[in-house]
């Protein structure tokens, strides 16, 4: 019955995989490298179904809420008989071969080898949306593009500059979207703190019917960015193109204002993400063009838009489930609140106090992943673990590949939060941000929104789920099917 019910989805996915890859690259091949030249001794693995691959088993692995399965279930197969595990494997999934490396060993080649054997790519549907930006930019452009963000990301800007924004924008959203609710559904309600939070540090808009229609199109944009790249109506992808074209014109739009505000001396360069971007060059007077700029506000928008609500949104699951967690946090949080006067905003020396809640929230993360993992391509023939890479191949690296290794976190599907005291986990054993060159760019911006956030909410309210056991799909990301409700009891005072 499952198979018969089976039938037609696969049949319509390997139609489409066909075609666009008949449209996109000239051809489908499997085995087969860059230039039709066959390769022997590939790593262990299967390619699957002709054409759709194993593309199936992994979306099935996502929907059930266990996308570790579909790795596990293949280091095991194709460890080797004689017990030798080589911590990679080849597949194929969305009509690319494709190799999974596995590991400790495996992230640490793939971090380190960053435009030596492997650069980072994208499905093409990313490449088209977002143009030239740090996403898809690869080498030398790469690095300098990452430096020209860094200026607005780095720690040290944030501690002088933008912590008090963080945390009034925090507070504003609490106020108007939590106080006074008996319920609340966390995702809906913290994607949109974290967009009204992007807007405000990036381009400091404030008016909230801008948020509004600007987040609306956001929305639309995200459904279509990991999709089959058809531009034909009725497609995500071409909605995505429709919408990405909307923000477009209103980003350029505010970059062009904002250029004569700076030279009018009525907006100050260093207010936010924008007015950085307007006015950094590097040693040689080169900027970055106002396309450009652009392209990166929405590249950031995108990274990091549903990575920091899905983590949010695991947290507060986690602490409605864990009182004593919850409990230690509240502590933590009323103790830095008690050394402040009552109306005072955060500095960077609250946010250091906030140990035990870092290590809560890398832990949340630990167990459940925000990103399943990203992709690079080779780009040579190299061998691995005594196995051919061909040249052209796509590559990819998962945090489930070791989030849950006994041999590097002790009993790994318990919540223990104290791992992360010290020196921490082995490195490479613990990646949801990545590792290397290409590693999140975003990471202290992320670990700040979600502390200020923390703060915020533990300091007024303790919470109930009101669906005990809501079920969490990949979409790509883990996200609560209904939304996370809860119910909010305001502390007394
Ligand atoms: C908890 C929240 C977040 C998680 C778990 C996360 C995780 C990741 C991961 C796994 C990557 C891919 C690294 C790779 O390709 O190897 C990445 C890339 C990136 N992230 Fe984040 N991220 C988060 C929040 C953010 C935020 C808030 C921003 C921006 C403000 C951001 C900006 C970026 C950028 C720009 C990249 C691309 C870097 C490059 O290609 O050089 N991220 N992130």
């Amino acid at each position: 019955m499952l198979s018969s019910l089976l039938v037609v989805p696969i049949t319509i996915l390997a139609v489409v995989i066909i075609i666009s890859k008949i449209i996109i690259n000239g051809g489908v091949g499997l085995g087969v490298g860059v230039g039709g030249r066959h390769h022997e001794n590939l790593p262990p693995g299967s390619f699957g179904w002709p054409i759709i691959g194993e593309t199936l088993s992994l979306l099935r692995a996502g929907w059930d809420g266990t996308p570790e399965r579909f790795i596990r279930e293949r280091v095991e197969r194709h460890g080797g008989g004689g017990g030798r595990s080589s911590g990679v494997f080849k597949t194929s999934l969305l009509g690319d071969s494709m190799v999974v490396f596995c590991g400790v060993a495996g992230n640490k080649f793939l971090f380190g080898n960053e435009n030596k054997a492997v650069a980072v790519w994208w499905p093409k549907s990313v490449e088209k949306l977002f143009g030239t930006s740090l996403l898809t930019a690869r080498g030398e452009e790469a690095k300098w593009m990452r430096k020209m963000l860094h200026s607005f990301l780095n720690p040290d800007a944030f501690s002088r500059l933008y912590i008090n924004t963080m945390d009034s924008v925090t507070h504003t959203h609490i106020s108007a979207h939590w106080q006074g609710k008996e319920e609340v559904k966390v995702y809906q309600t913290v994607k949109l703190y974290t967009f009204e939070l992007a807007c405000r540090l990036f381009m400091s808009l404030e008016d909230p019917q801008h948020i509004k229609k600007l987040g609306s199109q956001f929305n639309i944009f995200l459904k279509g960015v990991i999709q089959l790249p058809f531009n034909v109506p009725g497609t995500r992808f071409h909605s995505a193109v429709r919408a990405a074209a909307a923000i477009r014109k209103d980003l350029l739009a505010i970059t062009r204002q904002r250029r004569v505000a700076l030279q009018q001396r009525t907006a100050s360069p260093s207010q936010d993400l924008l007015s950085h971007l307007l006015v950094s060059c590097d040693e040689s007077g080169r900027s970055l063009t106002e396309s450009e700029i652009v392209n990166n506000i929405l590249t950031l928008l995108f990274a990091g838009h549903d990575t920091s609500s899905v983590s949010i949104t695991l947290l507060m699951k986690t602490l409605a489930e864990m009182p004593q967690v919850y409990d230690k946090i509240l502590q933590e949080h009323m103790d830095i609140a008690a050394s402040k006067g009552a109306e005072e905003l955060l500095q960077w020396d609250d946010i250091q106090k906030m140990r035990y809640s870092w290590n809560v929230v890398c832990e949340v993360m630990r167990l459940t992943p925000p990103i399943t993992g990203a992709f690079r391509e080779a780009l040579v023939d190299f061998t691995y673990a005594g196995y051919t890479i061909p040249k052209g191949w796509k590559l990819y690296w998962t945090p489930f590949s070791t989030n849950k290794d006994p041999n590097y976190f002790s009993n790994p599907t318990e919540f223990d939060a104290s791992r992360f005291e010290g020196a921490g986990p082995t490195p490479f054993s613990y990646v949801p941000f990545g590792g290397g060159p290409r590693m999140c760019l975003g990471k202290e911006f992320a670990r700040l929104e979600i502390l200020i956030f923390l703060h915020n909410v533990v300091k007024r309210f303790k919470w109930n789920l009101l669906i005990p056991d809501e079920k969490f799909e990949y979409d790509p990301m883990p996200t609560p099917v209904k939304g996370l409700p809860i119910s909010l009891q305001p502390h007394k005072v």
